[in-house]
């Protein structure tokens, strides 16, 4: 398959149409942004690891029956996807207190939730991606009840296989962002999972293992980057 025109930037990728009109190349850049592109910055080889880590993952949860964009890795930091159209809802699913959420409740990082929440929020740059609720997201068009049955089902499934898979690895996955595409009907899991998307703490010291290194200015951001990419690997 050869790649054709840029599509899409994003802030850490960049999407290439292909001579195949069903499948786009996804390439994974440095660039690393927060607080709604108010800080901005570059991690040394973040497009490679990300690139790295989401394939295996992806490729992991293929083998539990997850369905997913993700079709090989191509290069470095190239990848072959089926072309979705993404649902503009980020769905955000979380097993311990942290970030914004912690703030918007006033409770301290770390705190054991009784259950796991799943929130989703508009993607939108402009509004800076606000927190809303199901009838939100179907009053305004954005998606059915139906799709956002779908996708709470596979957020919930992704959730248990990946809290088990990082857990063997010394990882407490605290909480993580999914997006997800329609294909042919269907509704499949896309964009990435990586360290950027994800709150990782090291199970035994709950050192931060993630972008909020970046976020914080904690140092050693690319090192916990590939320290994730070393433990997948290992498996
Ligand atoms: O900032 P907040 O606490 O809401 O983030 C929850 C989780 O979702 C974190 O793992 C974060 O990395 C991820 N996230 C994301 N993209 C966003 C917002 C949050 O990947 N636009």
């Amino acid at each position: 398959m050869e790649k054709r025109e840029m599509m899409y930037e994003g802030k850490a990728k960049k999407v290439y149409e292909t001579d195949d009109k069903d499948y786009v190349v996804i390439y994974y850049k440095d660039s690393a942004t927060a607080f709604n592109g108010e800080k901005k910055g570059e991690i040394e080889d973040k497009g490679v690891l990300n690139n790295n880590i989401t394939s295996a993952l992806f490729e992991m949860l293929e083998t539990k029956g997850i369905k997913t964009h993700f079709v090989k890795r191509l290069s470095e930091r190239e990848q072959l996807c089926r072309k979705v159209e993404i649902v503009p809802v980020e769905v955000i699913v979380r097993n311990v207190a942290a970030g914004s959420m912690a703030k918007r409740l006033g409770l301290s990082e770390g705190y054991e939730l009784k259950t796991t929440v799943f929130e989703i929020c508009y993607k939108n740059d402009n509004l800076g991606d606000p927190l809303i609720n199901d009838t939100h997201a179907v009053a305004i068009g954005l998606t059915t009840f139906e799709e956002l049955n779908k996708i709470y089902d596979t957020a919930k499934k992704v959730n248990d296989i990946l809290k088990e898979f990082f857990l063997e690895l010394g990882i407490k996955l605290i909480d993580f962002k999914l997006e997800f595409g329609r294909f042919n009907g269907d509704i499949i899991l896309a964009d990435e999972i990586s360290p950027d998307t994800c709150r990782f703490w090291d199970a035994n010291t709950n050192e931060k293992l993630d972008k909020d290194r970046f976020r914080r200015d904690l140092g050693n951001v690319k090192e916990a980057y590939v320290e994730i990419l070393n433990r997948i690997n290992r498996k």
